[in-house]
């Protein structure tokens, strides 16, 4: 053998070897690029909301048969240091999904047994509806984002409940399950309250946490009810509402969920508001109608049209908001960052600003089943290597930055 092919098999076997031990070290790797590989060849060629319902499918049988057990004991959020204490609830680990993957909480156990600390289903509104037209989610696979414009498309609250609720009539197991509410849509703004009061009545026995949607893009006239003005009767009903659809001694954690495209001042209004009503927390934020910043063609980001554009184009707005809202209301409220929240380093920025918990959609899409469990391992190395014993104050948290208010004014 020549001296230069003995080379180039000395190279090779060096970068196998090498590859062989990263993937020993990060398992994790591997299982992304054959996700990748996947995502490339398949399912970016079904169109976004068909292959939103193929994979939904898999995780909801997973989660009706025994599987869900196994699942949950191989990517379950196990490491201590993951483990969050926040609403009155344990967290077994700080990750979880955002609203509107599993509008009808038809797949909670499959989605807690992937690995998600928490699930948010809904947006859930009191009357069943159908949403938008099709087609009305798209991939701009340039910026790893979403556009959609669902338009809240569920069977109805009360529907989604008795999901939760199962055929025993009451909870057992599973992840810990928020229930994101919003308005149905043909009730007018005059109604808005009592709309939502309705499904907070529903779902106040099922609900591990309540969060009131005032910022999704495509109901019309939503996201105005994030003025303090008219958000106030909708929150005050909301909690009136879920008071008196629970037991003695139980109290439902309320939060709201707000938009990131909210100018500085909109955004203190609402956490005094939050503060004032004794609102458990914010969630920050929903999705973005700018399209500022893209990678993706101008025709690329036409064709998908009107909707809110979700990934790491809004990671930026989403923290500033974030940022701001922790300036102003402190401690007071727990606030769950959303919004671009992509890689291990992403969620560490956001509990470095302020956040509690992160919640994320767009990542879960790109990258694949296993992605909860590498965001989690990775959180759990940055933690060990900040010297943490844990995420949330008690075990030190990442070192909290100095708030800045980068929202606009
Ligand atoms: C297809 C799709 C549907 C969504 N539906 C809802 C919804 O029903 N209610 C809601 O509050 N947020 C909804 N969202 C917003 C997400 O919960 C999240 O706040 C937003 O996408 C930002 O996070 P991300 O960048 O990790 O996706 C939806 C997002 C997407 C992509």
């Amino acid at each position: 053998m020549s001296q230069r092919a003995r080379r180039r098999l000395d190279r090779r076997a060096t970068k196998e070897q090498g590859g062989k031990e990263a993937r020993q070290e990060r398992p994790e790797a591997s299982e992304a690029t054959l996700y990748r590989l996947l995502f490339r060849v398949v399912l970016r060629r079904l169109p976004a909301e068909t292959a939103h319902r193929a994979g939904f499918a898999l995780i909801r049988v997973a989660g009706a048969t025994g599987v869900a057990g196994l699942l949950g004991r191989w990517l379950g959020p196990r490491d201590p240091v993951l483990r969050v204490r926040a609403l009155g609830l344990e967290f077994p680990g700080p990750l979880g999904l955002a609203a509107g993957f599993d509008k009808d909480a038809r797949a909670t156990s499959g989605l807690g047994a992937l690995g998600f600390g928490f699930v948010e289903v809904g947006t859930v509104t009191a009357r069943a509806q159908p949403g938008n037209p099709r087609p009305r989610m798209f991939r701009l696979p340039a910026d790893r984002a979403l556009v959609n414009r669902m338009g809240f498309n569920n069977e109805g609250a009360a529907a989604a409940a008795a999901r939760l609720r199962g055929p025993r009539g009451r909870r057992r197991g599973g992840p810990v399950v928020g229930v994101n509410i919003g308005k149905t849509r043909t009730v007018p703004e005059a109604e808005a309250a009592e709309d939502y009061a309705a499904s907070a009545r529903a779902v106040a026995d099922v609900a591990d946490y309540v969060v009131v949607n005032v910022s999704s893009p495509n109901t019309p006239g939503l996201r105005d009810l994030q003025a303090a003005d008219r958000l106030r009767p909708v929150l005050v009903a909301v909690r009136a509402a879920l008071d008196a659809g629970t037991g003695e001694g139980r109290r439902v954690p309320l939060l709201v969920k707000i938009a990131p495209d909210l100018t500085g001042p909109d955004v203190d209004a609402v956490a005094d508001l939050a503060v004032e009503l004794k609102l458990d927390g914010i969630i920050a934020t929903n999705t973005t109608t700018s399209r500022d910043g893209l990678a993706s063609s101008a025709a690329e980001v036409a064709a998908a049209g009107a909707g809110g554009l979700s990934g790491p184009p809004l990671r930026g707005p989403a923290l500033a908001v974030l940022r701001r809202l922790r300036e102003r209301a402190g401690d007071r409220l727990v606030l769950i960052a959303a919004g671009g929240i992509q890689t291990p380093d992403d969620a560490w920025e956001r509990l470095a600003a302020g956040a509690t918990l992160v919640q994320a959609y767009t990542g879960f899409i790109y990258g694949g089943p296993l992605w909860p469990r590498r965001m989690h391992a990775g959180l759990a190395r940055r933690a060990r290597a900040a010297g943490r014993s844990g995420l949330g104050a008690a075990g030190g948290g990442p070192a909290r930055e100095p708030a800045s208010g980068a929202v606009p004014d």
